[in-house]
Protein backbone atom coordinates (compact mmCIF):
# COMPACT_ATOMS: atom_id res chain seq x y z
CA UNK A 1 0.00 0.00 0.00
CA UNK A 2 1.05 3.65 -0.58
CA UNK A 3 0.46 6.27 2.08
CA UNK A 4 0.80 10.06 0.85
CA UNK A 5 1.69 12.89 3.52
CA UNK A 6 1.97 16.59 2.54
CA UNK A 7 2.14 19.48 4.15
CA UNK A 8 4.42 22.61 4.63
CA UNK A 9 7.58 22.72 6.49
CA UNK A 10 7.34 22.11 10.60
CA UNK A 11 3.50 20.61 10.32
CA UNK A 12 5.15 17.33 11.97
CA UNK A 13 4.68 15.46 8.72
CA UNK A 14 7.97 13.91 9.44
CA UNK A 15 7.70 12.42 12.75
CA UNK A 16 4.03 11.22 11.44
CA UNK A 17 5.19 9.92 8.85
CA UNK A 18 8.31 7.94 10.69
CA UNK A 19 5.67 6.75 13.69
CA UNK A 20 2.74 5.49 11.28
CA UNK A 21 5.83 4.07 9.29
CA UNK A 22 7.11 2.13 12.80
CA UNK A 23 3.18 1.19 13.78
CA UNK A 24 2.07 -0.23 10.77
CA UNK A 25 5.03 -1.77 9.18
CA UNK A 26 5.71 0.33 6.07
CA UNK A 27 8.79 1.77 4.63
CA UNK A 28 9.34 5.67 5.48
CA UNK A 29 10.38 7.66 2.46
CA UNK A 30 11.77 11.49 3.01
CA UNK A 31 11.70 13.09 -0.22
CA UNK A 32 12.47 16.67 1.01
CA UNK A 33 15.80 14.52 1.88
CA UNK A 34 16.17 13.80 -1.31
CA UNK A 35 15.63 17.54 -2.60
CA UNK A 36 18.06 18.22 -0.01
CA UNK A 37 21.01 15.59 -1.03
CA UNK A 38 20.74 17.08 -4.64
CA UNK A 39 21.17 20.70 -2.91
CA UNK A 40 24.41 19.75 -1.06
CA UNK A 41 25.95 18.27 -3.70
CA UNK A 42 25.17 21.29 -6.00
CA UNK A 43 27.54 22.96 -3.23
CA UNK A 44 30.18 20.89 -2.95
CA UNK A 45 30.98 20.44 -6.83
CA UNK A 46 30.69 24.41 -6.98
CA UNK A 47 27.22 24.48 -8.78
CA UNK A 48 24.90 27.35 -8.81
CA UNK A 49 21.55 25.90 -7.50
CA UNK A 50 20.54 28.63 -9.87
CA UNK A 51 21.91 27.52 -12.81
CA UNK A 52 18.76 25.14 -13.99
CA UNK A 53 20.46 23.12 -16.74
CA UNK A 54 23.38 22.54 -14.51
CA UNK A 55 21.52 21.86 -11.58
CA UNK A 56 19.34 18.67 -13.57
CA UNK A 57 22.73 16.91 -14.48
CA UNK A 58 23.72 16.57 -10.86
CA UNK A 59 20.19 15.28 -9.66
CA UNK A 60 20.51 12.93 -12.93
CA UNK A 61 23.71 11.55 -11.96
CA UNK A 62 23.30 11.29 -7.75
CA UNK A 63 21.73 7.87 -6.94
CA UNK A 64 20.03 8.34 -3.30
CA UNK A 65 19.72 5.75 -0.79
CA UNK A 66 18.04 5.43 2.60
CA UNK A 67 19.56 2.84 5.09
CA UNK A 68 18.21 2.28 8.32
CA UNK A 69 19.81 3.16 11.41
CA UNK A 70 17.85 2.51 14.76
CA UNK A 71 14.88 4.31 14.75
CA UNK A 72 15.67 6.55 12.01
CA UNK A 73 17.85 6.26 8.76
CA UNK A 74 20.63 7.34 7.44
CA UNK A 75 20.54 9.61 4.09
CA UNK A 76 23.00 8.53 1.22
CA UNK A 77 23.82 10.15 -1.67
CA UNK A 78 26.79 9.56 -4.29
CA UNK A 79 28.25 6.74 -1.78
CA UNK A 80 28.20 9.42 0.43
CA UNK A 81 26.63 9.55 4.41
CA UNK A 82 25.05 13.14 3.73
CA UNK A 83 22.23 12.41 6.89
CA UNK A 84 23.77 15.67 8.90
CA UNK A 85 24.96 17.87 6.06
CA UNK A 86 22.07 18.09 4.71
CA UNK A 87 20.26 19.81 7.37
CA UNK A 88 22.36 22.98 7.44
CA UNK A 89 21.07 26.28 7.01
CA UNK A 90 23.81 26.96 3.33
CA UNK A 91 21.75 23.69 2.49
CA UNK A 92 18.23 25.47 3.54
CA UNK A 93 19.12 28.30 1.50
CA UNK A 94 19.74 26.36 -1.88
CA UNK A 95 17.18 23.63 -1.64
CA UNK A 96 14.04 26.12 -2.75
CA UNK A 97 15.45 26.60 -6.34
CA UNK A 98 16.58 23.19 -6.62
CA UNK A 99 13.39 21.95 -6.01
CA UNK A 100 11.77 24.47 -7.94
CA UNK A 101 13.41 23.02 -11.37
CA UNK A 102 11.34 20.97 -13.29
CA UNK A 103 13.74 19.08 -14.37
CA UNK A 104 15.07 18.49 -11.32
CA UNK A 105 11.57 17.17 -9.77
CA UNK A 106 11.54 15.26 -12.90
CA UNK A 107 14.15 12.85 -11.89
CA UNK A 108 13.04 12.74 -8.25
CA UNK A 109 9.96 11.69 -9.27
CA UNK A 110 10.93 8.94 -11.68
CA UNK A 111 13.15 7.70 -8.66
CA UNK A 112 10.12 7.85 -5.87
CA UNK A 113 7.75 6.05 -8.54
CA UNK A 114 11.06 3.62 -8.41
CA UNK A 115 10.61 3.32 -4.60
CA UNK A 116 7.05 3.03 -4.50
CA UNK A 117 7.35 -0.32 -6.35
CA UNK A 118 9.61 -1.70 -3.64
CA UNK A 119 6.59 -2.23 -1.16
CA UNK A 120 4.29 -0.63 1.41
CA UNK A 121 5.99 2.61 1.39
CA UNK A 122 4.20 5.83 3.64
CA UNK A 123 6.13 8.69 1.13
CA UNK A 124 6.40 12.25 2.70
CA UNK A 125 6.71 15.88 0.93
CA UNK A 126 4.92 18.10 -1.08
CA UNK A 127 3.66 16.80 -3.94
CA UNK A 128 3.35 13.31 -2.92
CA UNK A 129 -0.84 12.79 -3.24
CA UNK A 130 -0.67 15.27 -6.42
CA UNK A 131 2.15 13.94 -8.46
CA UNK A 132 3.92 11.20 -6.93
CA UNK A 133 1.41 9.05 -6.34
CA UNK A 134 -2.40 10.26 -7.39
CA UNK A 135 -3.71 7.16 -6.76
CA UNK A 136 -2.19 6.31 -3.20
CA UNK A 137 -4.65 4.16 -0.77
CA UNK A 138 -4.45 6.92 1.75
CA UNK A 139 -3.66 10.74 1.22
CA UNK A 140 -3.00 13.31 4.13
CA UNK A 141 -2.56 16.82 3.61
CA UNK A 142 -1.17 18.06 7.23
CA UNK A 143 -0.93 21.62 8.06
CA UNK A 144 -0.58 23.66 10.74
CA UNK A 145 -0.63 27.45 11.95
CA UNK A 146 2.75 28.97 11.03
CA UNK A 147 2.98 29.95 14.70
CA UNK A 148 2.19 26.20 16.17
CA UNK A 149 5.19 25.24 13.28
CA UNK A 150 8.10 27.89 14.10
CA UNK A 151 7.49 26.94 17.80
CA UNK A 152 8.09 23.23 16.79
CA UNK A 153 11.25 24.09 14.52
CA UNK A 154 12.68 26.80 16.97
CA UNK A 155 12.48 24.34 19.61
CA UNK A 156 13.85 21.60 17.50
CA UNK A 157 16.57 23.45 17.00
CA UNK A 158 17.35 23.90 20.69
CA UNK A 159 17.64 20.26 21.17
CA UNK A 160 14.05 19.61 22.18
CA UNK A 161 10.88 17.70 20.40
CA UNK A 162 7.49 18.47 20.74
CA UNK A 163 5.99 15.42 19.42
CA UNK A 164 7.81 13.51 22.38
CA UNK A 165 7.15 16.10 24.64
CA UNK A 166 10.61 17.80 25.42
CA UNK A 167 10.86 21.16 25.06
CA UNK A 168 14.03 23.54 25.04
CA UNK A 169 14.45 26.98 25.99
CA UNK A 170 13.77 29.08 22.74
CA UNK A 171 14.70 32.79 22.47
CA UNK A 172 12.00 35.03 21.53
CA UNK A 173 14.22 36.42 18.81
CA UNK A 174 14.95 33.42 16.88
CA UNK A 175 12.03 32.01 16.95
CA UNK A 176 10.69 35.20 15.48
CA UNK A 177 13.18 34.61 13.25
CA UNK A 178 12.12 30.97 12.30
CA UNK A 179 8.96 32.18 11.77
CA UNK A 180 9.95 34.88 8.97
CA UNK A 181 12.34 32.08 7.33
CA UNK A 182 9.23 29.89 7.37
CA UNK A 183 6.58 32.32 6.04
CA UNK A 184 9.13 33.23 3.07
CA UNK A 185 9.84 29.85 2.60
CA UNK A 186 6.21 28.48 2.52
CA UNK A 187 5.25 31.75 0.02
CA UNK A 188 8.04 30.30 -2.43
CA UNK A 189 7.19 26.58 -2.49
CA UNK A 190 3.46 27.38 -2.90
CA UNK A 191 3.89 29.63 -5.53
CA UNK A 192 6.74 28.21 -7.51
CA UNK A 193 5.48 26.99 -11.36
CA UNK A 194 6.59 23.20 -10.97
CA UNK A 195 4.41 21.02 -8.33
CA UNK A 196 3.34 24.05 -6.42
CA UNK A 197 2.62 23.05 -2.78
CA UNK A 198 -1.10 22.53 -2.60
CA UNK A 199 -3.25 19.50 -1.24
CA UNK A 200 -4.89 16.47 -3.21
CA UNK A 201 -8.55 17.21 -3.96
CA UNK A 202 -9.22 13.60 -2.45
CA UNK A 203 -6.94 14.42 0.63
CA UNK A 204 -7.95 14.13 4.16
CA UNK A 205 -6.67 17.41 5.87
CA UNK A 206 -5.51 17.64 9.45
CA UNK A 207 -4.95 20.79 11.27
CA UNK A 208 -2.25 19.70 14.11
CA UNK A 209 -1.52 23.65 15.37
CA UNK A 210 -3.61 21.92 18.89
CA UNK A 211 -3.57 18.52 18.51
CA UNK A 212 -1.25 16.52 20.50
CA UNK A 213 1.55 14.49 18.08
CA UNK A 214 -0.18 11.14 19.42
CA UNK A 215 -3.68 12.32 18.78
CA UNK A 216 -2.25 13.24 14.93
CA UNK A 217 -0.66 9.49 14.48
CA UNK A 218 -3.82 7.97 15.34
CA UNK A 219 -5.99 10.44 13.36
CA UNK A 220 -4.14 9.24 10.06
CA UNK A 221 -4.02 5.47 11.13
CA UNK A 222 -7.73 6.10 11.68
CA UNK A 223 -8.68 7.35 7.75
CA UNK A 224 -7.96 3.64 6.87
CA UNK A 225 -9.50 0.37 7.67
CA UNK A 226 -6.06 -1.37 6.56
CA UNK A 227 -3.93 1.09 8.30
CA UNK A 228 -5.61 0.03 11.75
CA UNK A 229 -5.46 -3.32 11.10
CA UNK A 230 -1.86 -2.95 10.59
CA UNK A 231 -1.31 -0.88 13.54
CA UNK A 232 -4.13 -3.84 15.51
CA UNK A 233 -1.46 -6.41 14.37
CA UNK A 234 1.60 -4.51 15.84
CA UNK A 235 3.98 -5.08 12.57
CA UNK A 236 7.27 -4.16 13.14
O1 LIG B 1 10.46 18.76 3.91
P1 LIG B 1 11.82 19.42 3.82
O2 LIG B 1 11.94 20.69 4.62
O3 LIG B 1 12.95 18.49 4.10
O4 LIG B 1 11.96 19.86 2.26
C1 LIG B 1 13.09 20.50 1.76
C2 LIG B 1 12.72 21.33 0.53
O5 LIG B 1 12.37 20.49 -0.57
C3 LIG B 1 11.57 22.32 0.72
O6 LIG B 1 11.97 23.60 0.25
C4 LIG B 1 10.46 21.81 -0.13
C5 LIG B 1 11.12 20.88 -1.11
N1 LIG B 1 10.33 19.67 -1.37
C6 LIG B 1 9.61 19.62 -2.53
O7 LIG B 1 9.59 20.60 -3.29
N2 LIG B 1 8.90 18.51 -2.84
C7 LIG B 1 8.89 17.44 -2.02
N3 LIG B 1 8.20 16.35 -2.35
C8 LIG B 1 9.63 17.48 -0.80
C9 LIG B 1 10.33 18.63 -0.50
Amino acid sequence: MIVAIDGPSGSGKSSVAREVARRCGLTYLDTGAMYRSVAHACLERGVDPADDAATAEVARGLAIEFLPDGEGQRVIAGGEDVTAQIRTPEVERAVSPVSANPAVREAMVAAQRRFGETGDVIAEGRDIGTVVFPAADVKVFLSASPEARARRRAVQRGGGDLARGVGADVDAKEERAVLEALVRRDAYDSSRAASPLRPAADAARIDSSELPFEEVVRAVIALSPELSARAERGQR
